[in-house]
């Protein structure tokens, strides 16, 4: 069905934020709209610098368009006047130019185009400033006391000289083993204008000259992965998810065969994390012996004031709720804690009685939902710092706790915007002494929205935890609760840390 203009606008007004340090202006979708072929679903913008390069927004799609329709589109720019009004397929992509108007020396001043992904997805846009040749819009690149401007994937990006020398990869300043820098001292007080700077005759590297006489080489792809933002480099797209979502697809699932034997579903393990922030692994024997195993081949467990691996029931031998028989709204567990445990595990390995069903609920996405509807009130949750607390009495079972940590409730990439971690638990909220009086209202206003889109119905997903399944849950993102239940219910599982797993993530190339 085709999208509507004000959806169209909509849609840009959720795109990443634009990186400030970029220099081309994003372009909103507007006239280019193409009612002809507008029959499947998503809209994107496009920008266009002097530069001829064409860069594409799509939220979750950005690396597989830099690397497919804009590095081609790029190559090939030297013969823009020959490819308009054709199609040109790069894999999956298939692009559609039209020539609007072509100016002396071979320069396009405006264009037309058409973007299919997969044939799911539709673009279009008109632009202008299109310089004639790939090779004299890289070539023009200029540096000054501040700054080398370098053509990323299609982005004229100007890198502050002090930044390249700093990130210089030669032998002298980087060890190569080890992967760690040779520091090269006050880099602040000296003027590291270059005096020199060239591109390899196939325009895949540009070269520094240094005034102390170094020379720096810095590959462009390299430069593009490690300059630009996180957003750009993400492997394995995250998918937000809601109810209606996990109740056509189902949880993501790897066998237990797969899971501990083959290379293949352990990754797929890891791939449905990334991408879900839940991974199921099914047919694994009902004990703690299993569990361990199963979470040994992603992570070391990690130890808390709960031990290492537990198993509970609701005895209440704990203060925390979860040794209770309550039912739990959505959150995030241990966000009194500096560091909150990368993954949370469950398996149930024992129910007797009715109710107990697990919550699971997309935290990214609420958040998403958030900043839609109110973008001042996602912003108050990225700067509210919000204390968290665990006390635990002494007793026969416990020395006693008191744990205590501030942090905000959402946290995100300075430069991308890109959603890094939801912490949310109401129930461990301490006294609010952080926020100045002013301030307030409008923290409470924040949280009570968020607080209302997680439990919104539409938004949550229940599952019953049968014996053989084991849950991994990405607690930086997805929240879980659980229905009030009756009966003697045991469920082991444990906390895997998250530096361990995402290391794991980012060795099979999903990072
Ligand atoms: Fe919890």
């Amino acid at each position: 069905m085709p999208l509507k203009m004000k959806q169209i606008h909509q849609f840009n007004k959720f795109l990443p934020h634009r990186p400030a340090h970029l220099t081309t202006p994003i372009q909103k979708p507007h006239h280019g709209y193409h009612h002809r072929t507008a029959e499947k679903s998503g809209v994107f913008s496009v920008s266009s610098s002097t530069a001829c390069h064409g860069f594409i927004y799509i939220p979750n799609l950005w690396r597989q368009i830099n690397s497919g329709i804009v590095n081609g589109f790029c190559t090939k720019n030297s013969h823009v006047p020959r490819l308009l009004n054709q199609s040109i397929s790069f894999g999956n992509f298939k692009m559609h130019l039209t020539c609007r108007q072509l100016l002396t020396g071979g320069t396009v001043s405006q264009f037309s185009s058409s973007l299919v992904f997969n044939k799911r997805f539709f673009f279009s846009h008109s632009s202008a400033h299109v310089s004639s040749t790939d090779k004299q819009a890289v070539s023009s690149a200029k540096w000054n006391s501040s700054f080398v401007e370098v053509s990323l994937r299609g982005h004229t990006c100007r890198i502050p000289n002090i930044w390249l020398r700093d990130h210089c990869r030669s032998n002298k300043l980087y060890n190569h083993k080890t992967h760690q820098k040779i520091l090269d001292l006050e880099l602040s007080s000296q003027d590291w204008t270059p005096s020199a700077v060239s591109y390899s005759e196939d325009m895949t590297v540009i070269s520094i000259q240094w005034k102390d006489g170094h020379v720096s080489h810095f590959k462009l792809e390299w430069l593009a992965d490690n300059y630009f933002p996180g957003v750009f480099s993400r492997h394995a797209q995250r998918v937000y998810w809601n109810h209606k979502m996990i109740q056509s697809e189902g949880l993501p699932t790897v066998t237990y065969t797969e899971h501990m034997e083959t290379d293949g579903g352990l990754t797929q393990s890891l791939r449905n994390l990334v991408k879900y922030g839940i991974t199921v692994v099914k047919g694994v024997p009902a004990s703690v012996a299993a569990t361990q195993a199963v979470v040994e081949r992603v992570a070391y467990v990690q130890e808390t004031l709960f031990g290492k691996m537990w198993l509970f029931t609701a005895d209440g031998s704990r203060s925390d709720t979860a040794f209770t028989t309550q039912s739990l709204g959505a959150h995030t567990d241990n966000t009194y804690m500096h560091t909150p445990a990368g993954l949370q595990v469950f398996q149930c390995l024992e129910h007797s009685g009715s109710g107990g069903e697990t919550l699971l609920v997309d935290g990214f996405h609420a958040l998403q939902t958030l900043q839609r509807a109110d973008s001042s009130a996602f912003d108050v949750l990225t700067k509210t710092v919000v204390p968290h607390e665990y006390k635990e009495d002494a007793g026969d079972k416990s020395p006693g706790y008191h744990l205590y940590n501030l942090g905000t409730v959402v946290t995100v990439h300075p430069v991308s915007g890109e959603l890094i971690q939801l912490r949310f638990n109401p129930y461990d909220r301490a006294p609010l002494n952080t926020v100045r009086p002013d301030d307030i209202p409008a923290f409470y206003e924040a949280y009570e929205k968020l607080s209302r889109i997680i439990s919104n119905k539409d938004n949550e997903v229940w599952v019953k935890l049968k014996p053989g399944s084991v849950l991994f849950i990405d607690n930086w993102r997805v929240m879980h609760g659980r229905a009030a239940f009756d009966g003697n219910r045991v469920m082991c599982g444990c906390y895997l840390p998250r530096e361990e797993w995402i290391s794991l993530a980012r060795m099979k190339g999903l990072m």
